[in-house]
């Protein structure tokens, strides 16, 4: 079987592995349903509905026949900070769902390809920021329909204004504290919901790295070319 994922790009069979003979990525994705499942969706219709959806698509994936294709891991510089992103989250106090999520997590850490995902980048924001996919179009776990990821974030970073076109995002805070547009501070347990073409800033706290884990849900041509760019800053008019 051939299994077409870019232009110029073919993926056979023979490269790839079933879901379900690769453990520690089963319990993974199992930890994201267990989240989207039992995490709170804080009395909004919005999130609830979201929450379902990475749900039913992940059921799909978790009972399909689920190829798996590893890119080479990858580090980038804020990766540095990763090991403490765990230990905060496996803090006693934290809520069991998280600590079961990050203990996931750290168990394919050494397979996690970090990357920047963005043609251009903002210096600054190339020592304090990547992301690493778990699930999408492009894998490792293969899913046409519902991106899982996790993206980490050096303390005192800003991220810059982006949104998202056609799809819908939600962050799951596992490690340290942020905000969003200046909205509110996020803990451990948290999720927010971004609706496509939401611009959105986040900003870390000072002094400890921030790891979230995202899903999108979009259509496969969306998410198979997600296209992130970050918004234009508006000009300012002239005095
Ligand atoms: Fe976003």
């Amino acid at each position: 079987m051939t299994i077409p994922v870019s232009e110029g790009e073919e993926w056979t069979e023979e490269r790839h592995s079933p879901l379900s003979s690769l453990h520690d990525w089963v319990y993974l994705a199992r930890e994201f349903d267990h989240a989207y499942r039992r995490g709170s969706a804080g009395g909004s219709g919005k999130v609830r509905s979201h929450m379902k959806q990475v749900r039913d698509r992940l059921a799909k994936i978790l009972t399909g026949k689920t190829l798996v294709r590893f890119p080479d891991p990858a580090e980038k510089p804020v990766t540095a900070h990763l090991r403490r992103a765990i230990d905060n989250g496996l803090d006693g106090s934290m809520r069991s769902m998280v600590r079961s999520m990050v203990r996931a997590i750290g168990n394919v850490r050494s397979q996690l390809a970090w990357e920047y995902g963005y043609e251009r980048m903002p210096r600054h924001l190339q020592e304090r920021y990547a992301y690493a996919d778990i699930m999408g179009p492009k894998g490792p776990i293969i899913s046409p329909t519902l991106t899982l990821g996790l993206v980490l974030f050096a303390p005192r970073t800003t991220y810059p204004a982006h949104s998202h076109q056609g799809k819908t995002e939600s962050y799951l805070s596992l490690s340290g504290h942020w905000s969003e547009n200046d909205n509110g501070v996020y803990a451990p347990g948290s999720i927010v919901l971004n609706l496509p073409q939401h611009t959105h800033t986040i900003t870390t706290a000072d002094r400890e790295p921030v790891l979230l884990a995202y899903a999108w849900c979009g259509d496969s041509d969306v998410l198979s070319a997600p296209g992130m760019r970050f918004s234009r800053r508006p000009k300012t008019p002239p005095a």
